[in-house]
């Protein structure tokens, strides 16, 4: 598999053209929102100048058009996660929004007073605010697979022990977007199933780098987000099993959602429209369509190569910084890991590096990351500084890390 030549890749993405603080700019948070090629602003460009209407009503060519167009984008995002049909790919704004549909609606009917939901230690916010606001409205339980001696990857064992209590359903990120870690989620699929529970996995940080594949997985749903992906903001997926679905009710109800409405009552329209009521983020699906046509012209293998090798290279040569404590799976480990790399300097607190490596015009991110349980309790931190990779990296974007951090420790006098 021939590599990326990240360099050239770059030149797709207008805004790595611009300088900050004088600076070539060095976009190293990927992880909370990935940049934009050309190709896709011009989808979105295209969109509001040659066919702006709504979907499944005009009878006319340019409405046509648009319902084509985003129909169209769900067949390549069922494409890219190899899922059964468009009908499995339910639009909604990101990551949190589809694992708190499921919530609403799943969820709600499923669990019952003492019943268990069982997430991990590792999970994002989204994937324990929901269940937690659920508990606390059906006195229902949330319980969390604990991480590793190591604090790097799932303690299998605690999992496992965790399942025979028989949760009804079990959720986990695909990929941290604190450790990098990426799970094990064929496996874990398999033994949730096998305890009869339903498998909800967030895939955000999973679905961009590398190769997702739903029905070898198994999952009953995966969400995800398109900004992350070189899509818009405001788009995200929930993708489903039919007879997932199908049982749900849907969340929201209005316009589009429904087959025939009476002053009695309703009945609800086909997957996937059932579950968007009201005018859809059209510019959005248009969006992550073309968002998915750049992936798969690069290759999704591809850009989880190029990725390893970046990370390898700045594990390494950030083991050489003194001072500097790297959190998730170490150098030997890349297969396992994915290019978000969280980090602290000794005696430096992040939000000073982050804004010392800003004035570098390198852009990373520092704080909890939304993943407060996992930051304060499990690696005992207040926050952490973090750098994540896309397919646009480059060695050089690595080798601007190293001086940044000797910068910061100049400037604030630690040595
Ligand atoms: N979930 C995003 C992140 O980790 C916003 O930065």
């Amino acid at each position: 598999m021939e590599g990326i030549d990240a360099e050239k890749l770059r030149e797709d993405f207008p805004i790595l053209k611009r300088k900050v603080n004088g600076k070539r700019m060095v976009y190293l948070d990927s992880a909370a929102t990935s940049q934009k090629p050309e190709s896709v602003i011009k989808a979105i460009d295209n969109y509001y100048r040659n066919y702006n209407s709504n979907i499944h009503r005009g009878l006319y060519r340019i409405a046509e058009e648009a319902t084509e167009a985003y129909t169209g984008s769900k067949e390549k995002v069922a494409k890219l996660i190899n899922a059964e049909a468009y009908r499995n790919i339910v639009y909604c704004r990101n990551t949190t929004e589809a694992i708190n549909m499921v919530a609403l609606s799943l969820g709600k009917s499923l669990l019952e007073k003492g019943d268990i939901v069982l997430t991990t230690e590792m999970e994002h916010h989204s994937n324990i605010v929901p269940w937690q606001m659920l508990s606390k409205r059906l006195g229902s339980k949330v319980e969390y697979a604990r991480l590793d001696g190591d604090k790097k990857f799932i303690d299998m064992e605690d999992y496992k022990s965790r399942l025979e209590k028989d949760p009804k359903i079990v959720t986990f990120t695909a990929a941290s977007n604190v450790l990098g870690t990426i799970n094990d989620i064929k496996e874990m699929t398999r033994l949730a199933h096998k305890k009869g529970a339903v498998v909800i996995i967030d895939g955000a940080q999973h679905v961009p780098h590398m190769q997702m594949d739903v029905r070898e997985v198994g999952c009953d749903f995966l969400a995800f987000s398109g900004h992350k992906m070189f899509g818009p903001a405001g788009i995200g997926v929930l993708y489903g099993k039919e007879e997932a679905l199908e049982s749900m009710e849907p969340v929201l109800g209005g316009g589009d959602m429904i087959r025939s409405v009476s002053f009695a009552g309703c009945s609800w329209n086909e997957l996937p429209w059932k579950f968007e009521a009201g005018t859809s983020n059209i510019e959005g699906g248009i969006g992550l369509g073309a968002a998915v046509d750049y992936i798969l012209s690069i290759g999704i293998g591809r850009i989880r190569e190029h990725e390893e090798e970046l990370t390898k290279y700045a594990l390494e040569s950030m083991a050489e910084i003194r001072g500097v404590e790297v959190f998730g799976p170490g150098i030997g480990e890349t297969g396992r890991r994915g290019g978000t790399i969280s980090f602290n300097v000794n005696g430096i607190h992040p939000h000073d590096l982050s804004t010392i490596f800003d004035s570098e015009g390198i852009a990373i991110r520092a704080g909890h990351h939304c993943a407060m349980p996992l930051v304060n309790s499990v690696l005992g931190q207040d926050a952490v500084a973090r750098i994540s990779f896309y397919a646009y990296n480059s060695e050089e974007d690595v080798d601007a890390i190293a001086p940044a951090i000797s910068k910061a420790k100049e400037v604030l006098k630690v040595s």
